[in-house]
Order: C-alpha cells, then structure tokens, then sequence
C-alpha cells in the first residue's frame, strides 16, 4: 500500500476516547451497550429492529456482523455510528453516552470519533474523487488549502494519489470503494465503520479492500466493524457477531 501519511501510534488519542498500543492488545472499551432496542413505528405496525442488544467492544478490535437481511445490522450500525439514539439502553462511546447526547453533541461526536463507509459507496457524482474526500470537512472548520492537501494524503494512503481529479463515473467500483474508504479516514478517527463495504464487488477486488481496511485497522490502530453478508470476508475479523430479529449473538473468533 502507498501510505504517505504517518500511522496512528504517531496520532495523538482524541479527547475522550483510548487507543490501543496495538492492534490485537486493546482491552478498553470503545463501545458499551447496554439492553439497547430499537422500535420503529410504522402507521399501526412496530417493527423492533433491535431487541436488548448488550455489546462491548473493545478499542482496537476487528469486528464483523452477519445475519439476515433485516435482522438489523444497519440499525446497530447506526447506532455505533452515532447516526441515530436508541429507543431504551444505553450507548457509550469512549466516556461519553451517545443515547443521552443532543443532535449537536452526536454531530460533534461522529466528527471527532467516526469514519463512515457506507453501502454502496455513496460518492457524488459531479465531485472528483479529491473532492469527494474534501466533503468530510464539510463543516466548515478546516481551511481549504489543509482540506485539499489532507484529501490528497488520504487518496494517496489507499493508493489513489494518482486519480484524484477523476469523476467518479471514471473510477472502477474498487477505486470508488477506496475514494469512499479515504473519505471516511481523512479526518483520522478512532472507529472506522463500514457497511457492506465488499458488497457489489468481484471477488478479487473484495480482498484488495478487505487487505485495505485490515492495513488501516493495523497501521492506525481503529477500531474497525464491518457489516456483511459474505462469510469470507468475516472470516477475516478478530470477532464475528450475528444479528436476527433484533437479537445478536456472539459467534466467537473466526475460523
Ligand atoms: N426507518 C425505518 N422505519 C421503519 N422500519 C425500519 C426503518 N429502518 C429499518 N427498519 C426495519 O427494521 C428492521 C431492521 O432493519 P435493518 O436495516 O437494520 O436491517 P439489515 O440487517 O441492515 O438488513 P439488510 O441486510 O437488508 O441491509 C427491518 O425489519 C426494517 O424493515
Ligand atoms: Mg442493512
């Protein structure tokens, strides 16, 4: 990998929040939740997406989470990602409680802690890929000449210093995903969170990302929790959980 930029045990920790020294030795939490639900109303019907979920995982952990469509993974995620609070329970992030937080302090929260991948790449399209990095700082509080050499190291950190000015409609699905991926660690947060990052790619492109995201996770000391259906790529994680109507469980260590 071309990695231009210093890995995370140079990184000052973010307030708040513990790194690990290495990626497998971490013990502290960087998540706890505690008997969390979700329940969404929809007209008369209520759907409880998450159902007494009691969770920790520790800082510097890999984890994947499978289970059936609609068991609620992207709510965990959410959750984790301070996207969204749960109905009853308890997120922690660090020291702070994500499940108590206001809109501002979730904002403030996902900004210093969070790299987001999410489904599909989720690139805009009349942006370069360059650009596309830069909407992380969205706002406002970096200047830009900072913005757009930091864009630049983080393409360049997942190997793309050379198609920066591309179109996204000029990038293969792969090179998307890393334009995605780049977007998500450009402002250098401790957990890194993806979505079915390998979901729409061929099988020889899913392991380059997945060797990508196990780099990251290695170099800079994340957090790492990967959402997927494919079997392969859990494999590769230190933990494997499974969620079904709501319900997770542990799967133990992977095989
Ligand atoms: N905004 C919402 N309003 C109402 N119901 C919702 C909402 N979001 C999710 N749900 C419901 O909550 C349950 C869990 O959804 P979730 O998106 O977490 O599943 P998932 O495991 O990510 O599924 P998939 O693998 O298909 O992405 C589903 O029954 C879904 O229909
Ligand atoms: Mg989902």
């Amino acid at each position: 990998m071309n990695t231009s930029r210093p890995t995370s045990t140079s990184l000052p920790a973010p307030a708040g929040t513990t790194r690990p020294t290495t990626a497998s030795g971490a013990t502290d939490p960087m998540y706890t939740l505690t008997a969390v639900t979700k329940t969404y109303q929809q007209k008369k019907r209520t759907v409880k997406a998450l159902d007494g979920v009691d969770l920790v995982i520790p800082a510097g952990q890999m984890v994947a989470i499978q289970g059936p469509t609609g068991g609620g993974k992207s709510t965990l995620l959410q959750m984790l990602g301070a996207l969204d609070r749960p109905t009853s329970g308890t997120v922690r992030l660090g020291d702070s409680e994500l499940s108590a937080a206001g809109d501002h302090a979730l904002a403030a929260a996902r900004a210093r802690e969070i790299g987001f991948v999410f489904q599909g790449f989720n690139l805009i399209p009349t942006l370069t890929a360059a650009e596309n990095v830069e909407t992380a700082f969205a706002d406002g509080s970096t200047h830009r000449a900072e913005r757009r050499d930091k864009a630049k190291a983080a393409l360049a950190s997942v190997g793309l210093a050379e198609r920066a000015d591309h179109l996204p409609s000029e990038l293969s699905g792969g090179q998307q995903q890393r334009v995605a991926i780049a977007r998500a660690l450009v402002k250098e947060p401790s957990v890194l969170l993806a979505d079915e990052p390998t979901g729409s790619l061929d099988e020889a492109t899913r392991d380059e990302i997945m060797d990508l995201l196990e780099g990251v996770w290695r170099d800079r000391g994340l957090t790492l929790v990967i959402v997927t259906h494919d079997s392969a790529v859990a494999r590769r994680a230190q933990r494997r959980l499974r969620i079904a109507g709501g319900e997770l469980a542990e799967l133990g260590p992977a095989a």
